[in-house]
């Protein structure tokens, strides 16, 4: 090794490891010589187990002073994910006069089904839980009719815009035609303008939204790349107390064309705080937080409701818990008992912080986890799957007995 160089400890496992293998040929060759007359060579033999343990003692420093960093780095990264916690939920610094309104359920202009428009954010800060599948179906039945409303009726149409505020865009690649998409993305029209004020991203509404596949009621506010800069980007200034970056989205959400023209809002947000993710908050009336029914997933619905609690009440926001979501439940039929367990957990961690929720009485007296729930699909995906059966929840019961129970819920 050559003394000039430093070397990371990865490259000296991996050079060490080199040595060794190389090492350990030796030895073989020094145990089992090629003629069978000659004596093995004790000497060399020794001389080599003693090199194998000192290349062997350098693979153990090499180690524990890669386990040393990579503790260092865990530790670094909880100290940024508090800190930017604490920047999120911290209390804003603008004079009530300034800060941009939310306009109360009760004072919107009538929504083209003639009830108000609801706002609703689908939250958890883990990954892979369903908020995207649960969202994307959950448009599909509420735009095709599939739910009933509070009289019974069924097949009514709703309007719904969807908006996608992960950067990764999978709500977007798997409902808008990949053409539109394309040239929405071309021309900018995506979620990241909605971290602008309307000046500066002088785009009117209507042009950021895109058909949402094959659906003549609903609309999709597409999601790319760009709009990890720009979360970063609002994030730093907050950080900074350059700019108030959390109220974007009520800028450009409470507005009478959005009420005039959708039923429902949906923002599909990202495992993260993000200045997204923040601003839907800042908008949403209600917030539901789709999770698996594994004692596993408790923990990412503890983090979340903590979140959102200290959310609510530093920036005083008007957003209800509507409740958690199970699935990829086992069954269709019912849980089993294990995902009682777990449900019970989840409702038991849910309970502890809705105090933190401006709740009025109906909606503490309901339960924080939904009766309805998501069964696992086998073979395929709830959207595009390898089945080809495009967002099954227009059709599927079990999307139609959750878009109904949300649906009282939000009333
Ligand atoms: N009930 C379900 N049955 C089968 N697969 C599912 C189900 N819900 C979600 N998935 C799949 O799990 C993956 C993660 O789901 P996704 O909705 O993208 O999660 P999130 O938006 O929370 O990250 C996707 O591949 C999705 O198709
Ligand atoms: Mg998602």
């Amino acid at each position: 090794m050559s003394p000039s160089k430093k070397l990371s400890p990865p490259e000296i496992i991996a050079q060490q490891l080199e040595d060794f293998y190389e090492l350990r040929r030796e030895i073989v060759k020094a145990l089992t010589p090629s003629n069978r007359y000659e004596e093995p060579d004790g000497a060399r033999y020794r001389e080599l187990l003693d090199s194998l343990q000192e290349n062997l003692g350098e693979m153990e420093d090499a180690a524990r002073q890669l386990h040393q960093f990579y503790q260092d780095a865990e530790r670094r990264l909880e100290r940024v994910l508090k800190a930017s916690s604490s920047i999120w939920t911290r209390p804003t610094e603008l004079f009530p006069s300034k800060i941009p309104q939310f306009t109360p359920i009760e004072n919107r202009p009538p929504a083209p089904g003639g009830g108000k428009t609801r706002i609703v954010s689908f939250i958890n800060l883990k990954g892979g839980v369903g908020k995207t599948t649960l969202t994307a179906n959950l448009v599909a039945a509420f735009a095709s009719g599939a739910f009933r409303d509070l009289d019974g009726r069924a097949n009514r149409p709703a309007r719904v815009l969807v908006v996608d505020l992960d950067f990764q865009g999978t709500l977007s690649q798997r409902c808008a035609e990949p053409l539109v998409l394309q040239t929405a993305y071309e021309k900018g029209l995506t979620a990241t303008k909605l971290l602008e004020t309307r000046a500066e991203a002088k785009v009117a509404f209507d042009e950021l939204t895109v058909p949402f596949l094959g659906l003549p009621n609903a609309r999709l506010i597409p999601a790319d790349e760009s709009l990890d800069d720009k979360d970063v980007r609002r994030l730093n200034e907050l950080a900074s107390r350059r700019t108030e970056t959390r109220y974007y989205h009520r800028l450009w959400f409470h507005k009478p064309a959005v009420f005039e023209n959708y039923d429902f809002v949906f923002f599909d947000c990202p495992p993260r705080l993000t200045a997204s993710s923040v601003c839907a908050l800042v908008a949403s009336d209600f917030v539901f937080m789709p999770t698996a029914p594994e004692a596993f997933d408790v923990n990412a619905v503890n983090r979340t409701m903590s979140w959102l609690g200290k959310t609510r009440k530093n920036l005083n926001l008007s957003v209800q818990f509507g409740g958690a979501i199970l699935n990829r439940t086992n069954n269709e039929k019912g849980l089993t008992p294990l995902e009682e367990k777990n449900k019970n957990r989840v409702k038991l961690v849910c309970d502890d912080y809705r105090s933190f929720f401006q709740e009025s009485p109906e909606t503490s007296a309901r339960a924080a986890v939904l009766d309805a729930f998501i069964p696992r699909r086998s073979g395929g995906n709830y959207i595009n799957g390898a089945d080809g059966d495009a967002l099954p929840g227009a059709t599927l019961p079990c999307f139609h007995r959750l878009a109904t129970e949300i649906y009282r819920r939000i009333q």
